[in-house]
């Protein structure tokens, strides 16, 4: 039977079966003993209640203690970053196999920071995303055009090749633990948001993207978050949108009343 869920922010009704994920990325910020206490503050703040998904993903080192600090509460671990091969002589990098030990379910992959600064091609990400879920990590798969290609009227297209490449070569069936994050690149710590209908509209779109290739059932029950700028006075209306199931959410996950604020959205 389907699960569905009623959700009702400023007054429009959101209905599916889409359990929302706000997921926050602390970047590179916080070493072990900030993170675990900024990890018990909110959960602190957050209490039991489980309407909504909660991730944080702090740096590698502080994983296996924020997991710790963390095991009883409503909180889910995720990392930033992963690297395909399960071991091997690969210096400085990171196993699925490693996140998974150090408590993590969730993986991010492909954020725009690592395509702009790291090398990361759709390709890496295709690896990336196949090692993930080859080891039962849920892949936030980070898709998004740049401020140029958006006003060169680019933005479907990168999308599409994004989405394409990123996926190449798996069944739907592997992908049922798929999220997909659409951070346009201007958006990211830029203090500029999409508008509402900016972020449905391509979220429809990857959706639409998704049913073409794995059919309607797959498509509507993966999750689609929308990062950038994301704060506790615009993620309302923007969960209000029909296909936006959640937030990735970078600077303003960092202060736990700011990331509570914001994962309390629907009310
Ligand atoms: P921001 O970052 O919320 O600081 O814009 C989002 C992200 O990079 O995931």
């Amino acid at each position: 039977m389907l699960h569905v869920q009623t959700f009702s922010t400023k007054g429009i009704k959101k209905m599916n079966d889409r359990r929302p994920l706000i997921a926050g990325n602390w970047k590179m910020f916080k070493n072990g003993p900030e993170a675990v206490a900024a990890a018990i503050k909110l959960a602190n703040l957050l209490g039991k209640n489980h309407d909504v998904d909660v991730m944080i993903a702090p740096p590698f080192t502080a994983l296996a203690q924020v997991s710790d600090a963390i095991k009883e509460s409503r909180l889910s671990l995720g990392a930033q970053n992963l690297f395909w091969e399960f071991e091997g002589a690969y210096t400085g990098e990171i196993s699925p196999a490693m996140l998974v030990s150090a408590g993590c379910e969730y993986v991010i992959i492909g954020h725009s920071e690592r395509r702009q600064y790291f090398g990361e091609t759709d390709d890496t990400v295709n690896r990336k995303i196949s090692a993930a879920v080859d080891h039962d990590l849920k892949p936030i798969f980070c898709v998004g055009e740049s401020e140029k290609e958006r006003e060169s009227n680019a933005t479907f297209s990168v999308l599409d090749k994004q989405v394409t490449s990123g996926l190449k070569g798996f069944s739907s069936n592997q992908l049922k633990a798929l999220i997909i994050a659409y951070e346009p690149v201007w958006a990211i710590g830029t203090g500029k948001t999409a508008t509402t209908d900016q972020a449905q509209e391509v979220h429809r779109f990857l959706r639409a993207m998704l049913e073409n290739s794995y059919g309607n059932t797959l498509a509507k029950s993966i999750r689609i978050l929308y990062g950038g700028s994301v704060k506790p006075d615009n993620i309302s209306e923007l969960m209000a949108m029909d296909d936006v199931d959640g937030a990735l959410v970078g600077g303003a996950s960092l202060d736990p009343e700011t990331f509570s604020g914001i994962v309390h959205f629907q009310i």
